[in-house]
């Protein structure tokens, strides 16, 4: 059977975000106007649809770009620690506060703050937050002199922040004020022609580390691929092609070097009354699964999910992350 070689694409490359779909071509136009501007804006977008990137794009290409880059990620801290993380704090502030500490605020003044996972800011954080963004003061935590700030603020999340408003848990007032400007980032599986740029972008990007050297592509592999729906998109495409690299060999990246969502393989291994013990490899795959539907149910948002998986969320969190989710 024929192989598939790389083919000549015309590429657009923004700031480290490479596409080609047309879907993609009006995204940069709206994140270049986005990062001409000062307003603050919030990205939505699925899983590892390139948030993070889109984030550092806009303040690379904005009149902030000599100044500081700064992120957290609101979902991976409690409401003390991220308050701290934020606002910074005084010595003494809390057990374990041996030294002051500026937080992320005053380390990205004049340049720009990127609140990923924002939709799981708690709501005492929210309010300080806003204030901040109100009158561009706050107090680091347990200190008495107030602290003034210039900073533009970039938000992400794949939750409905109007869903988590009506539910009372966001404030309404927040909202309006991070999502004056809101991009979507299209999933993969929209994105006409990107699939097969990508994955070979991320392939040149694999045979540069000097390993396995991958030149083609067998027809079952790239049909495998493009049938595929890739629910953690540019994160999930890059796992796949890591791990291909490290457990095959040769030339050609064949079906059979695919994980088994790709190959078409779900949890039937457990049908029938007799099934085997699965494997450890099974036991993780179906692991997968059921983060991703639970991801699907909860629409992304952490404290849900922990909730219906019955793990706390810094478990959540590292399991999503060993997963490649996030
Ligand atoms: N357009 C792109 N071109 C090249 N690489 C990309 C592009 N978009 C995303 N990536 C890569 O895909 C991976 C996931 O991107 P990123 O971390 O920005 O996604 P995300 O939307 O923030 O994901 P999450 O919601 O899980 O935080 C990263 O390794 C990033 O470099
Ligand atoms: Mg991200």
């Amino acid at each position: 059977m024929s192989l598939i070689q790389r083919p000549e694409l015309n590429t657009a490359n923004f700031h480290g975000m490479v596409a080609r779909s047309p879907q993609m071509m009006r995204l940069f136009l709206q994140l270049g106007r986005a990062a001409n501007s000062n307003i603050n804006v919030l990205l939505r977008g699925e899983s590892g649809t390139g948030k993070d990137l889109a984030a550092q794009a806009i303040h690379a290409a904005g009149a902030r770009a000599g100044c500081p880059f700064r992120a957290v990620n609101c979902a991976s801290f409690g409401s003390e620690l991220l308050a701290s993380e934020l606002f910074g704090h005084v010595k003494g502030a809390f057990t374990g506060a041996i030294r002051s500490r500026d937080g992320l605020m005053l380390q990205a003044d004049h340049g720009t703050l990127f609140l990923d996972e924002v939709a799981e800011i708690p709501l005492d954080v929210q309010g300080r937050l806003l204030r901040v963004l109100q009158d561009r003061r706050f107090f680091p935590v347990g200190g008495s002199r107030e602290v003034s700030v210039d900073l533009r603020i970039i938000s992400a999340t794949n939750s409905s922040l109007r869903e988590l408003v009506s539910s009372r848990r966001f404030r309404e007032d927040l909202m309006y004020r991070l999502r004056v400007v809101v991009v979507r980032l299209p999933a993969l599986r929209e994105r006409v022609g990107d699939l097969e740029l990508l994955t070979w972008t991320l392939i040149d990007k694999l045979n540069r580390m000097g390993g396995r050297q991958v030149h083609t592509l067998s027809q079952e592999t790239w049909r495998a691929m493009q049938a595929y729906p890739w629910p953690g998109n540019i994160r999930e495409l890059d796992n796949v092609l890591q791990s291909a690299f490290v457990l095959g060999e040769g030339e050609t990246l064949s079906l059979d070097e695919l994980t088994p969502e790709l190959r078409g393989e779900g949890p039937e291994v457990f049908s029938g009354a007799c099934a085997a013990l699965p494997e450890p490899a099974d036991l993780a795959m179906l692991e997968r699964q059921q983060l991703v539907k639970v991801w699907q149910e909860q629409g992304g948002r952490r404290v849900p999910m922990a909730q219906a998986l019955g793990v706390s969320r810094s478990t959540l969190y590292r399991k999503l992350k060993a997963h490649g989710l996030i």
